[in-house]
């Protein structure tokens, strides 16, 4: 077989947080799990604020007044905060919470079920594992994780049953919400309507489901959900089983983001900060953990094709300020480290004087 050394990603009899979470002896977390020792590091700033809320509806509208309004605010939201809640996006709500107990369905399979999912290399279709890479972490994060490559082909656990069914139809939904997206970014940026989609060929685009499972944890205030960063590809949509943890960074200070109910949070990843030559810069965030109950996201990235060549769209103002690389690589640049803030993005940016 032409594949990578078996249990590259995980080390061998890894403990996933799941089951030291149910350990019922466990009154403080390992040492492995200790991200911090001040526990103000992990605070938010403060509770108010007010995160930019699109209205896909108006987006997708027939009425050319409202769609352009709607498409400056998400010129807005793109500048200011890299960060918005989309509402009356249209994907049912029963498809969102069906799609999170099938997540929950997963994580509790049993640990040799699961292990079947570990997948063997960085871009495994399909890949259970915990922490983030934890291979290289040096500090493990409360966190397990399933992915999977939804678009252009779908793969999907064969387990539990049902699972694969309504992962197709929820990917597929969101597929449909992104393609709006990118149209109203596309025109935000100045160019046609259908520029991201045919020059990053969407078409054959990839889209990773990311299903995160944060068991509570004795001592939160010391252990690291997902540490700050960006997210790879253009945007990532993310739903969450009522419970927060979710920050992001905005004018320097952490903000907690308690989503709307029922609405998708949309998130800028960096190949847009790159397509968009900065303008729309990808926005970093970081999940906190709690020690009452399990939290789950379902995150969806969505790119362009893996060998699709992202780099400034040419029409918009020079010098460009950021290399090309092939969403591929930079896809293993970012999955290959450890996960640490905006570096990746950096490999890809011109260094001014
Ligand atoms: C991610 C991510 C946030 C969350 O998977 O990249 O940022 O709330 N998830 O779990
Ligand atoms: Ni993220």
């Amino acid at each position: 077989m032409a594949t990578a050394t078996p249990n590259l990603l995980q080390p061998p009899n890894f403990t996933c947080v799941k089951s030291l979470s149910e350990s019922s002896a466990l009154t403080s977390i390992p040492s492995t799990y200790t991200f911090t020792t001040d526990p103000n590091q992990l605070l938010a700033f403060e509770p108010q604020h007010s995160i930019p809320i699109i209205d896909f509806s108006l987006l997708t509208s027939g009425d050319a007044d409202q769609r352009s309004r709607a498409i400056q605010d998400l010129d807005q939201a793109c500048l200011e905060w890299g960060f918005f809640m989309l509402i009356n996006h249209g994907v049912p709500e029963s498809l969102m919470t069906g799609m999170i107990e099938a997540c929950r369905g997963f994580f509790d399979l049993t640990e040799e079920e699961k292990r079947e999912f570990q997948g063997t290399h960085l871009l495994s279709p399909i890949r259970y594992g915990t922490s983030f890479n934890a291979r290289v972490d040096q500090i493990l994060l409360w966190r397990d994780f399933l992915k999977v490559f939804a678009h252009p082909q779908f793969h999907s656990p064969s387990k539990p049953a049902g699972f694969s069914e309504v992962c197709l139809e929820y990917t597929q939904s969101i597929r449909k919400v992104v393609g709006e997206l990118l149209k109203g970014i596309s025109k935000s940026l100045g160019l046609e309507e259908w520029y991201i989609d045919k020059t990053m060929n969407m078409d054959s685009g990839l889209q990773i489901l990311i299903a995160n499972l944060y068991p509570p944890c004795p001592q939160p205030e010391y252990a690291m959900g997902l540490p700050p960063h960006s997210d790879h590809g253009f945007l990532t949509l993310l739903i969450q089983n009522g419970i927060g943890g979710l920050q992001v960074q905005h004018k320097g200070h952490w903000f907690d983001m308690n989503p709307i109910p029922n609405s998708i949070l949309v998130i800028t990843g960096d190949n847009l900060e790159v397509l968009s030559n900065g303008k729309y810069k990808s926005m970093l965030h970081r999940v906190v953990v709690n020690n009452k109950t399990t939290r789950i996201s379902l995150a969806v990235f969505n790119g362009p094709s893996l060998d699709t060549v992202v780099e400034p769209a040419p029409e918009l103002s020079q010098p460009s300020t950021y290399v090309g690389m092939t969403y591929k690589e930079y896809l293993e640049l970012q999955q290959g480290n450890k996960l640490d803030g905006k570096t990746c993005l950096d490999r890809v940016r011109i260094k001014t004087m």
